[in-house]
């Protein structure tokens, strides 16, 4: 029935951009009659849907024009932003909440979402004034292996739901960028502290990469700690969470895990670049080029933590995992991340040729980085273990919905005042 009503349309699409062209040819190669003409063009009588692809800001007037010129089927507004702007310069009531056969969708789509369809569904949220000019669009959207969203005209803040899908930015990046830029200044400063003079003996110069190689390991497993110590205070708090901090952390934790990804990288690229047997001769046998057995260990687990990282990063990109799958991708190889990075770091603070934190204050008389960074695995294990015990012993507060979850819905007062309850914490 769908698929009839698709092949009845005559569709036309406005607009010789990139999204113009490559949603015309994704309609074309799906067997659709579909023409492709310009603004200025006059729209073919028998036209039964047409396709908006140009520019937000004239998307209302080219409305106009077309209804002006007497075509009166559906039109699809593609634009990236919400309607809401247009609430503002259209007056005195803007046209298309009077228009029947105005329509919106395909805005929080790419062009590449219509040139490669064979991948898994997307999804376009559609704002549509009746179910029947709903089910024809979306007819055509399944063609395309996109799915389609109802947003239904009487939703209460229509606006602000539009405005949350199309004009959205990564949600939650913003949290974990401040987040990781803030433990990155903390971790650089206290190096730069211990590393030069007139308390360190290194040089100025080393503050550039032999040093900051050293930050960014710090930094890398101090937010991967972060996401399983969050996730469990998360899990062991009673809901609803008061603080609204706490639940943006707890939200951002997949893009704080990914920052982590992104400085244990810088990490390894520069430790590969700057590692030598002259820099690094303690982890070699007097007068040979025998790597001690402590020293593969921590380069062996080094890149057993580097491996782990791969999946828990390629999954948080792409695909729709079942829960089974993503609790062995993300919990899980983070866990792995977590001890094979506390393993790596406990052999560099305890290696059998030196002191290290035996003498934790000894040197500069500031502990080494890698001191911390082993305190932080150790904090993130523990209360893992806590979570487990707790949970055997008394049972977990409970735990249902999605404390401000995704931005939509989420920032109403009468959201807090519901007390909306928490979101299952990994
Ligand atoms: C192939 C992968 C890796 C190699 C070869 C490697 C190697 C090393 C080496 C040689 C050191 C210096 C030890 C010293 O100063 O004696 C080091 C330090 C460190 N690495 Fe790695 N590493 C790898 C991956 C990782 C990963 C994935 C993480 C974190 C998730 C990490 C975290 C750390 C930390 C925290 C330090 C201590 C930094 C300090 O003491 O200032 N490493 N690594």
């Amino acid at each position: 029935m769908d698929y009839e009503a698709a092949l009845n349309e005559n569709i036309v699409i406005i607009g010789h951009g990139q999204f113009g062209y490559t949603l015309f040819n994704g309609l074309i190669n799906s067997g659709m009659t579909t023409f492709h003409l310009t603004h200025k063009a006059k729209i073919p009588e028998n036209t039964t849907l047409v396709i908006n692809c140009v520019p937000s800001k004239h998307q209302h007037k080219l409305l106009q024009t077309q209804r002006n010129t007497g075509y009166s089927g559906i039109v699809i507004d593609t634009s990236q932003t919400s309607i809401k702007p247009s609430l503002n310069t259209v007056s005195p009531t803007p046209l298309f909440l009077k228009d029947d056969f105005y329509a919106k969708a395909f805005g929080d789509l790419s062009s590449y979402d219509f040139a490669e369809i064979n991948r898994q569904a997307k999804q376009t949220f559609i704002y549509a004034k009746s179910a029947k000019v709903f089910n024809r669009i979306s007819s055509i959207t399944k063609l395309l292996n996109i799915e389609p969203v109802f947003i239904n005209p009487k939703t209460k803040n229509l606006e602000k739901v539009l405005n949350e899908r199309y004009n959205r930015n990564f949600p939650n990046t913003l949290t974990a960028s401040i987040f990781s830029a803030i433990v990155f200044i903390i971790c650089y400063i206290y190096m730069f502290i211990r590393a030069v003079p007139p308390v360190g003996h290194h040089n100025f110069d080393d503050m550039i990469m032999h040093e900051m190689q050293n930050v960014c390991a710090w930094v890398a497993v101090t937010l991967f700690s972060t996401c399983f110590v969050l996730g469990s205070i998360g899990k062991l708090l009673p809901k609803p969470i008061g603080s609204r901090i706490f639940i943006n952390l707890l939200n951002s934790r997949a893009q704080i895990g990914l920052y982590a990804a992104a400085f244990a990288f810088l990490h390894v690229i520069m430790m590969v670049v700057e590692f030598n047997e002259s820099s690094y001769g303690k982890y070699y046998y007097p007068d040979s080029n025998d790597m001690q057995w402590w020293a593969q260990l921590i380069i062996l687990f080094g890149a057993l933590a580097s491996l782990f990282i791969i999946p828990m990063v390629i999954s948080s990109f792409a695909g729709q995992w079942s829960r089974k799958e993503w609790f062995i991708l993300q919990p899980v190889c983070g866990f792995l991340v977590i001890i094979f990075a506390g393993s790596h770091v406990t052999i560099i603070g305890l290696p059998p040729n030196k002191a290290g934190w035996r003498d934790l204050f000894g040197g500069s008389g500031m502990p080494s980085p890698s001191f911390f960074a082993g305190m932080a695995c150790y904090l993130a294990i523990g209360f893992r273990v806590l979570v487990f015990v707790v949970e055997k012993c008394c049972g977990l507060p409970e735990d249902k919905g999605l404390q401000g979850y995704m931005k939509v819905g989420s920032e109403d007062k009468e959201d807090e005042k519901r007390g909306v309850r928490n979101e299952g914490f990994a």
